[in-house]
């Protein structure tokens, strides 16, 4: 569990971080807050204390703590954050002054460090503070890039607060193994719609929880993740590409151009095993008491892909099943000729399908059955990541 030393200075982004510290606590990080007198005049301590419930430490000589609070507290962390971080501390950390907690804290921590630089675009831009960043980045510290767009001042340029999602990925990401570090990963996930008239369709309640939190996973652990996604109302992982699908044969035209760049293919998708024959153009009207849609089966991409693809790709399949969950899994591994499968029981709305939780059991190619108990699509997500990864070492 990351241990952030979040260390907020006086720009006017300050504000922002408030919503930075209230998604660390339901992250469930701990955080302990540090600001420059500066930054308390932009937002008060109070917020963050409220949001957070974590400690906020604004001055180095207080003593009421009993400690000496920047080589303790820089010995507690496991990352430090500097956020925003002005043109003034940048500046300061840069040439070694140690003058207030923040930058006293900042000299004594030895674990990775991210700076978020946030100003004024002229200031930004200003040789002075490129060669404190450049030097900065120089001697370890991760230094995001600011966004480009209208700021504070009314002006227009580089220098925004970026979006706290990308300073959650940079925490994970160096806190993270690294371990899927250049592997390509394509991961399909949500449920697809298959038209009946204009207006209607036919779908299933898969929301995509599963498929975005194996491709965030694997981002965050250093791959390149394609997400070819049905509708969902999810926003994409920081640094995911994502691509759009409706129905099943846009998902297989999707999956089909887009394999061969991939090393692991991980379909989570729910997608429709049955579509309507023929799709009206018109509203169908209200004019019967009864009326069958007639339906055919789609193409099982799964399948196509694991009969189509190189040797050197690992393709994972799930299985969502209400009856005979391992007896169901192992056929479609064996029939698809799988690498591995991810069974998971759908009949419980506790876990599978519109859940943030799962459960489930996996089978891989050399017999090797492991459960996982019900916990965070999150945390299974990082375990399918775990196995793939050892299974793919045996069979190489
Ligand atoms: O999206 P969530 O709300 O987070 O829910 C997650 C989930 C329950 C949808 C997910 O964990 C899951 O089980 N996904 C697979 C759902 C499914 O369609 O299972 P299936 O047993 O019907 O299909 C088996 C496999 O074949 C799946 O990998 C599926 O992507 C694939 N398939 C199915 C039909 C088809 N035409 N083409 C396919 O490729």
């Amino acid at each position: 569990m990351p241990k952030i030393l979040l260390c907020v200075t006086g720009g006017i982004a300050a504000y922002k971080v408030i919503d930075l510290v209230s998604s660390m606590r339901k992250r469930g990080d701990e955080v302990r807050i540090l600001m420059t007198e500066s930054a308390t005049r932009f937002v008060s301590p109070i917020s963050f204390s409220s949001v957070g419930a974590f400690p906020v430490y604004t001055d180095a000589f207080d003593v009421n703590n009993g400690m000496i609070l920047h080589t303790t507290l820089s010995l507690w962390g496991n990352i430090l954050v500097v956020a925003p971080m002005t043109a003034n501390t940048a500046a300061k950390i840069a040439n070694g002054i140690a003058d207030n907690l923040v930058t006293m804290a900042a000299l004594a921590f030895k674990g990775p460090k991210i700076g978020v630089p946030s100003m004024n675009v002229r200031m930004y831009e200003n040789p002075i503070t490129v060669e404190n960043l450049l030097k900065l980045s120089k001697s370890g510290w991760h230094i995001l890039e600011p966004a480009t767009g209208h700021l504070a001042d009314g002006e227009y340029g580089k220098g925004r607060y970026p979006d706290n999602e990308q300073i959650l990925f940079e925490i994970d990401r160096l806190l993270g193994p690294n371990d899927y570090k250049d592997v390509n990963v394509l991961v399909t996930a949500g449920p697809t719609r298959e038209p009946i008239d204009p207006v209607r369709y036919i779908t299933n309640r898969s929301s995509g929880k599963m498929g975005y939190e194996i491709a965030k996973a694997a981002k965050i652990r250093g791959a390149n993740v394609i997400l070819i996604s049905g509708p969902a109302a999810l926003s994409v992982p920081y640094g995911v590409e994502r691509q759009n699908v409706q129905t099943a044969e846009e998902m297989r035209n999707a999956v089909l151009e887009r394999m061969n760049w991939a090393d692991i293919i991980i379909m989570a998708a729910a997608v429709a095993d049955y579509k309507p024959s023929a799709v009206l153009n018109q509203k169908i009207k209200k004019r019967v008491d009864e009326m069958d849609i007639h339906l055919v089966k789609t193409k099982d991409i799964l399948e196509e892909v694991s009969r189509i693809r190189k040797p050197n790709q690992f393709v994972v399949g799930f299985a969502a099943e209400t009856e005979n969950l391992l007896e169901n899994a192992r056929y479609k591994m064996e029939s698809k000729k799988l690498d591995m499968i991810v069974a998971n029981d759908v009949s419980h709305s506790n876990v599978g399908f519109d859940s943030s939780y799962n459960e489930v059991t996996i089978l891989c190619g050399n017999n090797d059955v492991i459960h996982i108990e019900r916990n965070k699509k999150s945390y299974i997500a990082q375990n399918i990541l775990d196995i793939i990864k050892s299974h793919r070492v045996k069979l190489a």
